[in-house]
């Protein structure tokens, strides 16, 4: 049975643009895959743990090659049950609009959790190696300006580079972002032309996928 895991990180609910979007990808995705199971991870509704002094020494532990064993094993349950989630998924729907340049900050943290040695990668001779292996990723962002390619802002966006690096580090090498862009700078009636637009090619994708 397909698991997809769906990582909300706007607050705006009802109003998300960004939502408005990967809606119609899970409409699609639930109709190719009628048994599927949605585990839906709202990161503005769930506490996401924090890393504390003992957590990120565990961290450092586990750098070194060791295992974490008694206080600090303990200081990760709530880290490691965050990860068994994350590894849970067969897929990934992440629905994420730019902030400030890149991504909303409980996105970070999230990442900044799951994202740790020995769980989703490794180091080898070769250099870093991903444990989430097979999976895929549809990213939805929405932003107020135009980071298209050949435009002037494109420089700008720390979105899509960083979030396809950091999912590749970890092994997820098949991802497809859907942008909905320019949201805010051109008034409304562009913004919701261009969320039908995203949301055709979202529906496509999840035909594809
Ligand atoms: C805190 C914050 C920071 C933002 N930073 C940017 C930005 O750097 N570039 C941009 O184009 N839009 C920026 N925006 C606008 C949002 O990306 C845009 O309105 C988006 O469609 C919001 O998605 P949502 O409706 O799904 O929440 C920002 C919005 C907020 C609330």
């Amino acid at each position: 049975m397909e698991k997809i895991l769906h990582i909300i990180s706007t607050p705006r609910g009802d109003e998300s643009r960004t939502l408005k979007v990967s809606g119609y990808f899970l409409k699609e995705f639930k109709k190719k895959y009628p048994d599927c199971v949605v585990d839906t991870l709202d990161l503005f509704k769930e506490t996401i743990p924090p890393l504390t002094l003992k957590t990120v020494s565990g961290k450092y532990v586990l750098l070194s090659g060791k295992d974490l064993s008694g206080e600090l094993k303990e200081s990760w349950r709530d880290i490691e049950r965050a990860i068994t989630r994350f590894l849970s998924a067969d897929s990934y729907l992440i629905s994420a609009p730019m902030w400030n340049f890149s991504i909303p900050y409980v996105l970070k943290q999230y990442i900044d959790v799951i994202v740790q040695p020995k769980y989703l990668f490794r180091y080898t001779d070769k250099g870093p190696e991903g444990l989430a292996k097979n999976k895929k990723m549809v990213i939805v962002t929405s932003r107020g300006g135009d980071y298209g390619a050949g435009g002037p802002s494109h420089p700008y966006d720390y979105q899509e580079p960083y979030l396809r690096a950091i999912f590749n580090l970890v092994g997820i090498a098949d991802i497809v972002f859907i942008n909905a862009q320019p949201m805010d700078a051109l008034g409304q009636d562009v913004a919701e032309g261009k969320i039908r637009e995203a949301q055709k090619i979202a529906a496509e994708t999840a035909q594809k996928f």
